[in-house]
């Protein structure tokens, strides 16, 4: 990408949210670089990967942070969300109690972040269907109610993540 270093068009900030080992790091590899690990470790502090790409013919850089789900890993929450202009809420559709902790992230993010900024909600782990303790219809009425958009995906499998990612890149631009 190094030939667009000089004619970057935008620069989109996307933050991830969501408990610990819901997938995360796993979207966002697969997204970044096309990678997935069964055996990630948890996060600590914020990482963040970029990656290039056009929209609509104009050259966008995505530029997506990662952060601990778990309380005593995390940044420090308003430089987290400070210029993101999209964010990904993400739960593990293979428990539930990742789903029930969606409004307290929601509600975090809708306190730090612009009033404007484009929120996905995301099922991750689509890939253990049989397993699912988190019905499409229920996260669909959700997102409806607090006006996300949602869709299922799987960092595994890689069902999903591009559309997911395109779908905010897209709407921010
Ligand atoms: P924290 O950094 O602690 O907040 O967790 P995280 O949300 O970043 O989770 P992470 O990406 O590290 O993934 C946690 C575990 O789930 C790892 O073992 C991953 O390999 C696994 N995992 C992530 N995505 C998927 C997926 O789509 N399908 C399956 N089957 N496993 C996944
Ligand atoms: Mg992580």
């Amino acid at each position: 990408y190094g030939e667009f270093n000089h004619k970057i068009d935008y620069v989109f900030k996307v933050v991830l949210i969501g408990d610990s080992a819901v997938g995360k790091s796993q979207l966002l590899a697969r997204f970044a670089r096309n990678e997935f690990s069964l055996d990630s470790k948890a996060t600590i502090g914020v990482e963040f990967q970029t990656r290039t790409l056009v929209i609509d013919h104009k050259v966008v850089k995505a530029q997506i942070w990662d952060t601990a789900g778990q309380e005593r890993y995390r940044a420090v929450t308003s430089a987290y969300y400070r210029g993101a202009v999209g964010a990904m809420l993400v739960y593990d559709m293979t428990k539930r109690q990742s789903f029930d902790h969606i409004v307290r992230w929601l509600e975090e993010l809708r306190g730090h972040a612009d009033k404007n900024i484009v929120i996905m909600l995301v099922g991750n782990k689509a890939d253990l269907g049989t397993l699912r303790a988190v019905p499409a219809e229920d996260a669909k009425e959700f997102a409806e109610r607090e006006g996300l958009f949602f869709m299922e995906t799987s960092a595994l499998d890689a069902t999903n993540v591009e559309p997911a990612f395109l779908s905010v890149l897209t709407e921010i631009y």
